[in-house]
């Protein structure tokens, strides 16, 4: 199943019980929203998620453009991506969590053919604030599918506040023969989609504020679902990252991490610069700047004459279609060809300044700081000059 069929397929699934379609929006939440980037589906409905009325209904389904930087250092194992697209499905304050998981199976085993016996969920196991949810233990156990209660793990928010809840996670083995060990000591159970029950409405001061009614919240990752559906070894086989694979190794020989992380960040940076952000020293933009900027550290390690102006247009176009940005392909040329150049001027400063110390004896504490208050160069950028030699 290709990732058309995918997506489709999930959307018909929900649409066929009552759920309206929402569209996607930009990864850039509205002014005054104190997050930088919309990292889960939710993000853009959590008015609807504490009880305002959707237009659509109280049945809802959707893709949605996400950005992880918390997993930024995670880039290049199987399973993580900075941007990535995810599946996702709502029922506001309409159906429980029990139908929801019920249908999750369903979805799971009959539209994309996923073996049961490849399946294995975590559920909240209770704190001293918050029951078990033994109602998802029950249930996942009537349909036959192992459980391992968690604490942490099994709660979700999208940030210190707002709309929070008990969540139950569904991971599928992706190990060779038969499945063993439990998902949070075997890493080839790999977490495919998270069903949360936002129950509660957490307040700056901590406390958390049971809302008038329990929504439904659904994500189902995409790339890993796509992993799994098509028997590949990592995120980065599945066909969305086709025309990468076909271009990058032709453009530069790297190892396979470090091709992993060009190709994650280039095509993410392309997203962002997409939904209009610039590279800055703070807020979307920083984040902009580090993916360029690593994805350049990556690059010149081994020959600093490689330059982002080689992404052939074709790639670009081909990403900016996939996220639905009607995005201009000039301006993402234009904002990577300023910040390859900004980034060159500053590392060859950069260069003369820290082997000057380096002569001197080695960096400490002292010569991080002042390289940075003086010359304007992060401790990140001195490591790269370190790495890069
Ligand atoms: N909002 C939940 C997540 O992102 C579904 O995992």
């Amino acid at each position: 199943m290709d990732s058309g069929q995918t997506v489709n397929t999930f959307i018909d699934f929900f649409r066929e019980r009552g759920h309206g379609l929402v569209g996607e929006s930009t990864l850039v939440p509205e002014p005054g929203d104190p997050v930088l980037f919309t990292t889960s589906g939710m993000h853009p409905l959590t008015p609807y998620l504490l009880g305002r009325p959707h237009p659509l209904g109280r049945r809802l389904v959707g893709v949605q453009r996400c950005l992880r930087t918390t997993d930024l250092d995670e880039v290049g194992d199987r399973t993580h991506l900075t941007v990535f697209q995810m599946l996702g499905s709502w029922s506001l304050g309409d159906y429980d969590g029990v139908q929801s998981i019920r249908w999750g199976y369903e979805l799971l085993r009959d539209g994309y053919g996923i073996d049961p016996g490849r399946l294995h969920v975590t559920v909240f196991g209770g704190d001293e604030q918050v029951g078990p949810d033994t109602d998802y233990w029950r249930t996942w156990s009537e349909l036959g599918v192992p459980v391992e209660p968690t604490v942490e793990d099994n709660w979700w928010s999208n940030g210190p506040v707002g709309p929070c809840g008990t969540d139950t996670e569904i991971f599928v083995w992706t190990g060779d023969g038969p499945p063993s060990g439990t998902p949070t000591v075997d890493p080839r159970w790999v977490e495919v989609w998270n069903h949360v029950s936002m129950r509660y409405r957490r307040h700056e001061d901590g406390s958390l504020e049971p809302l008038p009614q329990t929504s439904i919240d659904t994500g189902l990752g995409l790339e890993r679902l796509l992993t799994i559906l098509q028997g590949k070894e990592s995120v980065f086989e599945c066909d969305v990252f086709e025309p990468w694979n076909t271009t990058i190794p032709r453009l530069w020989t790297l190892d396979e991490r470090s091709s992993r992380l060009v190709i994650d960040h280039l095509r993410s940076s392309v997203v962002v610069i997409g939904d209009g952000v610039s590279p800055s020293n703070t807020g979307r933009g920083y984040v902009l700047r580090r993916l360029v900027r690593r994805t350049l550290t990556t690059l010149w390690r081994d020959d600093p004459s490689r330059t982002v102006m080689d992404l052939p247009p074709v790639l670009v176009e081909d990403t900016l279609r996939r996220f639905g940005q009607p995005g201009d392909i000039g301006r993402v040329y234009d904002v990577l060809r300023d910040e390859e150049r900004r980034f060159s001027g500053l590392l060859e400063r950069g260069r003369q300044e820290v082997s000057r110390r380096l002569r001197r004896g080695g960096l400490n504490e002292e010569d991080y700081r002042s390289l940075h208050e003086t010359h304007g160069l992060p401790r990140e950028l001195v490591d790269n000059l370190l790495t890069m030699g």
